[in-house]
């Protein structure tokens, strides 16, 4: 049975798929005031209320960035999917919106993409308006139920006001099914060269590439990805797009694939493959896996189309199919990672796709502190913590052994050990705060590989009251990890695991205020 069928089959025998009551009501019985409660995110995107998975029909229109989501809203499990709606004009504000697709006769909306139609290729557009068109994957469960192989189909449906309501195409499904299990998540763009839309779709253990030139007619131009890649768990949310190698005049492009297991620590994980695009063929040469991300909780993650600047921006869904139906949080389940701006850079012979926060982040911030830290071999030093989980850790470090912890007075420690001679960054999150729900959660210790390190590397750390994203050198390595302190931390302690002394030089605390 397919993982999603066996999620709401959970869903509805043990916990009881139960319709959440209002906020209001939420919030009298609980006694906390909204977006306050437990393990809220104060700086990174939930929802209101209900159950949220991928990010989806990412787009910039207008003005405003448009963040749609996997969302069910009548409880905090994965149950009916349709599309929530939030939007924003820094990518660090959100307001949310009312739910922009609803289940149809032809199924559930699963995750898919959107674009500006400029040219009204599709025809949706009426006076002048330019139709937003949302490309989405069907999902009709009936048909799973029944032992069918042809369950997903793919649909589109448009806005003519920048996203606020939506039709669904008449002739939907645009592209129907021949017996392929786990056909889905339709990533489009416009490609210039060839003047047509392209999409990317994944099919079990490949993407398979359509062309069309009105977003209703579509015909499979190529396949990806058989023999290539993490296998682990079936192939979903593909992305395709170009960046420019750093220093360079050469274009690469990189295709996302989120895979639903084997990802580097457990359970989902976002790899990617740098080659190139002729407009019909991706090809890659690349022979190892390479993993956008290092932590547990960055999953479906896909990028902006149609940024005005260019900038290739990221948002993933900070969860783990592992663990994230279990998580200790009460009328909502899960955040988005905050969006981050894609770089691609050449090492020797290896491309590394970087991740950093976009630079927006920072208008959330409050002055901070600045000092150095010198430490003898074995010496210890702790820096007092008044920032309630919500901050921007950052520091250069030697590239020598430390160990980082977070403390309190719960005795809740979430600590980074880096080891030089194995190139690890290993964050232990076993005793971290709650862990219980699930043994997935806090069984092991998370491990990123950092092969391509200088003398010395800037670290900065993202705090907020569930997750902590750790960057390397501005995002040449990426960890994302939720945890659930049932307080805040109140100390970091730097400790010299080395022979030597070392200095932790510019180590700058900054709070970050609430985006609520
Ligand atoms: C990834 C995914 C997608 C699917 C959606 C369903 O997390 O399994 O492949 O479209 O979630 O909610």
């Amino acid at each position: 049975m397919k993982r999603n069928t066996i999620v709401f089959l959970m869903c509805i025998l043990f916990m009881g798929c139960k319709i959440e009551p209002s906020n209001k009501s939420i919030e009298k019985n609980i006694g906390y005031s909204k977006f306050k409660e437990p393990f809220r995110s104060q700086y990174h995107f939930t929802p209101e209320r209900g159950w949220m998975n991928d990010p989806n029909g990412l787009v910039y229109n207008n003005g405003v960035y448009h963040l749609f989501y996997q969302y069910y809203p009548h409880a905090t499990v994965w149950g009916p999917m349709h599309w929530g709606h939030a939007t924003s004009t820094d990518l660090t504000r959100w307001e949310h919106k009312p739910v922009a697709l609803y289940p149809d006769e032809n199924g559930l909306i699963f995750s898919g993409s959107a674009v500006v139609d400029k040219y009204n290729t599709s025809g949706f557009g009426r006076n002048g308006q330019v139709p937003m068109v949302a490309v989405y994957t069907y999902h009709f469960m009936q048909g799973e139920k029944i032992g069918r192989d042809d369950f997903q189909t793919q649909g589109i449906a448009f806005s003519l006001d920048n996203g606020e309501t939506w039709t669904k195409y008449a002739g939907n499904p645009v592209i129907g099914n021949k017996e392929t299990r786990d056909l889905r998540d339709p990533k489009v763009f416009w490609h210039e060269a060839t003047k047509s839309w392209i999409m990317a779709l994944v099919a079990g253990n490949h993407v398979k590439f359509y062309r069309s030139q009105n977003l209703k007619d579509w015909g499979n131009i190529s396949d990806f990805g058989i023999d290539q890649g993490a296998h682990g768990g079936v192939w979903e949310c593909p992305d395709l797009f170009p960046l420019k190698v750093e220093g360079s005049d050469k274009e690469k492009w990189v295709l996302i694939i989120s895979i639903g297991n084997g990802g580097p620590n457990g359970g989902s994980g976002t790899q990617y493959f740098v080659g190139d695009f002729d407009g019909t063929t991706f090809t890659s040469d690349q022979k190892e896996y390479k993993w956008l991300d290092w932590g547990t909780d960055n999953y479906a993650g896909v990028t902006y189309n149609q940024v005005p600047n260019g900038d290739r921006i990221f948002i993933g869904w900070m969860s783990n199919w592992q663990y994230a139906l279990t998580t200790p949080t009460s009328n909502w389940r899960s955040a988005m990672t905050l969006p981050r701006k894609l770089t691609l850079k050449k090492y020797g012979n290896e491309y590394l796709l970087h991740n950093n926060p976009v630079s927006s982040i920072a208008s959330l911030f409050e002055n901070g502190t600045n000092q150095n830290i010198e430490l003898k071999p074995s010496e210890k030093h702790s820096v007092e913590l008044k920032v309630s989980n919500q901050a921007n850790i950052s520091f250069t470090m030697p590239n020598a052994d430390v160990k980082l912890t977070f403390s309190n007075e719960s005795e809740e420690k979430l600590a980074l050990i880096y080891d030089k001679a194995s190139n690890l960054l290993m964050l232990d999150r076993t005793q971290s705060g709650l862990t219980s729900f699930n043994y997935e959660f806090g069984n092991k210790l998370h491990y990123m590989v950092m092969t391509q390190l200088k003398d010395n590397f800037d670290m900065t750390l993202y705090l907020d009251k569930s997750s902590i994203e750790t960057f390397v050198n501005q995002g040449q390595y990426a960890m994302t990890q939720q945890i659930f302190p049932i307080e805040p931390y109140t100390k970091l302690t730097f400790e010299n695991l080395s022979n030597d002394e070392i200095s932790i030089k510019d180590l700058i605390i900054n709070p970050i205020k609430s985006i609520w």
